[in-house]
């Protein structure tokens, strides 16, 4: 199939679904303009990778899953984030707020050996809903940084658990959600992207149990293989081995890649 036969058909097929629905709910001229006016105004607040990436990334993104594990990337990856060195800890401001969070892992191939120098880009946002380098508020590459695993494909990262985690509020998306009765939360999530030479990279998000929002995600962005378990560490002792003067909570994951091709 040639690209514009392609585009033909996909094309035709999308302007057909909307036809069909403006038909069935006799949608009327002020409906329409209102619709279009909408539609405008999202341009204008750069909102439309934000409202694409909400309510139709998840489609696209399940159609090319190589495998289980992936999620959708979002709105708000941002490359050349800083390079970390170890003891691996996401650059924050000195009063971060939020729980301190230990994130472990291991990244390894589809059958299950372990990928040294995997390459892990990790980004989130700060406990007011908010990524740097997008959002007013945080500082350049707040909670944003690169790590590379061990030898043995091992990794460990020091971070804040995120909150449950709202869209953007006062643009167009959060118009839409109103006007629609429906809510604008996400479960709170870390957001990655690992990748190793001769593997396909891998985007995905983490989730934690207990999260209110983990059965209506507005993304569609949850599977159950991404949702982790928090424990919680308050012995003194342990607290002080790791310079930490409150609670901490940890958790890990294992990453597979498949291979190329
Ligand atoms: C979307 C995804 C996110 O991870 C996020 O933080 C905000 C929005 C989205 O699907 O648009
Ligand atoms: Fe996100």
């Amino acid at each position: 199939m040639t690209s514009q036969q392609r585009t033909h058909e996909v094309l035709s097929d999308i302007i057909d679904s909307v036809n069909a629905q403006l038909d069935k709910h006799g949608v009327t001229y002020d409906e329409y303009r209102a619709g279009l006016d909408w539609l405008i105004r999202l341009g204008h607040a750069g909102e439309w990778p934000l409202f694409a990436d909400v309510f139709f990334e998840h489609t696209v993104e399940a159609v090319n899953a190589t495998g289980p594990g992936s999620t959708i990337e979002g709105p708000y990856y941002v490359a050349g984030a800083p390079w970390l060195e170890r003891p691996y800890v996401l650059p924050q401001r000195d009063d971060e707020a939020g729980d301190v969070l230990i994130l472990s892992g291991t990244v390894l191939s589809a059958e299950g050996s372990p990928v040294p120098g995997a390459v892990l880009d990790l980004w989130q946002a700060d406990a007011d809903c908010l990524y740097s380098n997008v959002h007013d508020g945080p500082p350049a590459f707040n909670l944003r940084g690169r790590m590379t695993a061990d030898g043995n494909g091992r990794f460990e990262v020091r971070t804040i658990v995120p909150p449950s985690y709202h869209l953007p509020r006062g643009g167009p998306v959060e118009e839409l959600l109103n006007a629609a009765g429906w809510h604008d939360w996400r479960p709170g999530h870390l957001h990655f992207m690992v990748s190793a030479e001769g593997y396909e990279s891998l985007t995905t998000q983490l989730y934690f149990e207990g999260d209110r929002y983990l059965e209506s995600d507005i993304a569609s962005a949850v599977k159950p293989e991404l949702i982790l378990s928090l424990r919680k560490h308050d012995d003194p002792a342990e607290l002080s081995e790791r310079g930490l003067s409150r609670p901490f909570y940890s958790t890990s994951h294992e990453f597979r890649l498949t291979p190329a091709g």
